[in-house]
């Protein structure tokens, strides 16, 4: 035991002996432990899983119909995949302001500029193909309220 302890006002008597003890041990690194539980748990499951790349499917049967030169989209399937969302606004401008329904794609071929009726009528597979894409992106475009969309016109007409 070192006996008087020297700071700058002088001499002390003995350092007074504190017993080192931990209060409550059990319940501090019990409770630390359920709040470690409790924070690791819910990321465990995703732990170094990569949400998978969409697949979007382009086997409808109105593609399956279109003989081998003509299974394509309006446009290059590369452009179609970076400017379709500008392509549907042109046509909605064009139809609804000029009324010019008629548009000419790839290889001189001719469309209706619809959403419904044209890019639906190939694409009737929205879940598969659209929201595949769009809820990886997490884009949500609110046409749908509006336009049909082919798996609902089906439907209906089944039901009928
Ligand atoms: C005549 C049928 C047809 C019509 C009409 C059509 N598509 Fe397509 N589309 C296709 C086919 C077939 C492919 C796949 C081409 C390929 O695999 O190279 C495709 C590809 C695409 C792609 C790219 C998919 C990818 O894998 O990257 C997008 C986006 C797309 N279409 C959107 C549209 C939109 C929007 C419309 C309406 C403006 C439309 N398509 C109209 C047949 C059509
Ligand atoms: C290859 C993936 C892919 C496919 C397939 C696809 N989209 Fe998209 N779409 C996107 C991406 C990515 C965006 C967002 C682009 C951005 O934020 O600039 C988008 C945006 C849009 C927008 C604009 C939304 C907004 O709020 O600005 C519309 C409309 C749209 N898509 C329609 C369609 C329709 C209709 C189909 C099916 C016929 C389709 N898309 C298929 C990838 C895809
Ligand atoms: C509030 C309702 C409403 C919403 C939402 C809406 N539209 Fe339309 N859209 C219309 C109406 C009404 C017309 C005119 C229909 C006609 O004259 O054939 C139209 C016409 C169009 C046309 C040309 C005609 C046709 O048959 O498709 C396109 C393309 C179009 N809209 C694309 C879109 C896209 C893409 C979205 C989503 C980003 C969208 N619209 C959202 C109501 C809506």
């Amino acid at each position: 035991m070192k006996k008087d302890v020297k700071n700058e006002f002088g001499v002390f008597g003995e350092r007074p002996q504190v017993p080192k003890k931990l209060y409550n041990a059990k319940y501090i690194f019990g409770g630390l432990l359920i709040f470690l539980a409790l924070v690791i748990l819910p990321i465990l499951p995703n732990l170094g899983k990569a949400v998978p790349p969409p697949k979007p499917q382009v086997d409808t049967p109105a593609i399956q119909k279109l003989a081998g030169q003509d299974k394509q989209c309006v446009e290059d399937t590369a452009w179609m995949r970076a400017n379709h969302m500008l392509l549907l606004n042109d046509w909605r401008e064009e139809v609804v302001r000029t009324g010019k329904r008629e548009y000419t794609g790839k290889g001189g071929k001719k469309y209706n500029p619809s959403l419904s009726n044209t890019c639906m009528e190939c694409h009737s597979n929205k879940s598969q193909f659209c929201d595949q894409c769009h809820n990886y992106v997490a884009v949500v475009p609110n046409c749908w309220g509006c336009h049909l969309e082919k798996e609902k016109k089906v439907a209906k007409a089944e039901a009928k």
